[in-house]
């Protein structure tokens, strides 16, 4: 595994957009390691959010991993206007891709952190002829779409068992990521099950303290991942 620590990505969808470079300066200084950017397009899900512009925004605003989320139809279409603005990764979901396999090169042929995401109802067994070539896998623990949603528990299982499959597969640089509803109480579990990286909107942005709030993730994260590791010595 190629990460040491527990990475906390804050998901900007819960900042406020009317001070959007304060926000993340805020969660920057306070210890975050990636900035986790969802973009929606009112289609794959209900909602609808930012677009390269605002992409272009937030890589000046940070020197931070920009990790790029898109829950939209034909992500394939977008990969290389948010390359050019400066995304570090693009993950892409697996139901919303129809050539899964080609977008993935497509983004390791420009050198970025490819990932694939699964939304809660998706089984991981649709990775199974991909898990040799990602770099990242997004387990997503609540439905798409908005913020502040309650952690669905069954997805403990998949994050389990796709650290099987990488490990199977001898993909040891890929990291597992988990997405939605995110909160110290529960990090610990997700990092035991397989976790490397976390994201948290509502429990880091709306919090007065992010320094504090992403320094409690970190910690209950990487107790998580100590327990798993003496399991398995
Ligand atoms: C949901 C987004 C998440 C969301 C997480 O569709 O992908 O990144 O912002 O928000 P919380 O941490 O509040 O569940
Ligand atoms: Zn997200």
């Amino acid at each position: 595994m190629t990460t040491t620590k527990t990475l906390i990505a804050p998901s900007i969808l819960s900042a406020d957009f009317g001070k959007l470079r304060a926000e993340i300066e805020d969660v920057d200084a306070g210890g975050c390691d990636w900035i986790h950017v969802d973009v929606m397009d009112g289609r794959y899900v209900p909602n609808l959010t930012i677009g390269p512009l605002v992409v272009d925004a937030v890589r000046k605003a940070t020197q931070k991993v920009v990790d790029v989320h898109l829950m939209i139809v034909e992500p394939e279409r977008w990969v290389e206007p948010f390359l050019d603005v400066g995304a570090d990764g693009i993950t892409i979901h697996q139901e919303a891709c129809v050539h899964l396999h080609r977008t993935l090169q497509l983004i390791k042929s420009k050198g970025k952190r490819a990932g694939v995401a699964l939304n809660p109802g998706t089984p991981e067994d649709t990775l199974r002829y991909v898990v040799g070539d990602v770099d990242l896998v997004l387990v997503m623990s609540v439905n798409p779409g908005f913020g502040g949603q309650k952690f669905i528990q069954s997805q403990l299982d998949k994050v389990r068992s796709i650290r099987r499959m990488l490990d199977g597969a001898g993909n040891h640089d890929c990291v597992i990521q988990i997405d939605g509803g995110i909160v110290p109480d529960n990090a610990a579990l997700v990092c035991e099950a397989g976790c490397d990286v976390l994201v948290a909107g509502s429990s880091v942005f709306n919090k007065p303290d992010r320094k504090a709030a992403i320094a409690a993730l970190h910690r209950a994260g990487d107790e998580g991942r100590a327990r798993r590791h003496q399991s398995r010595a």
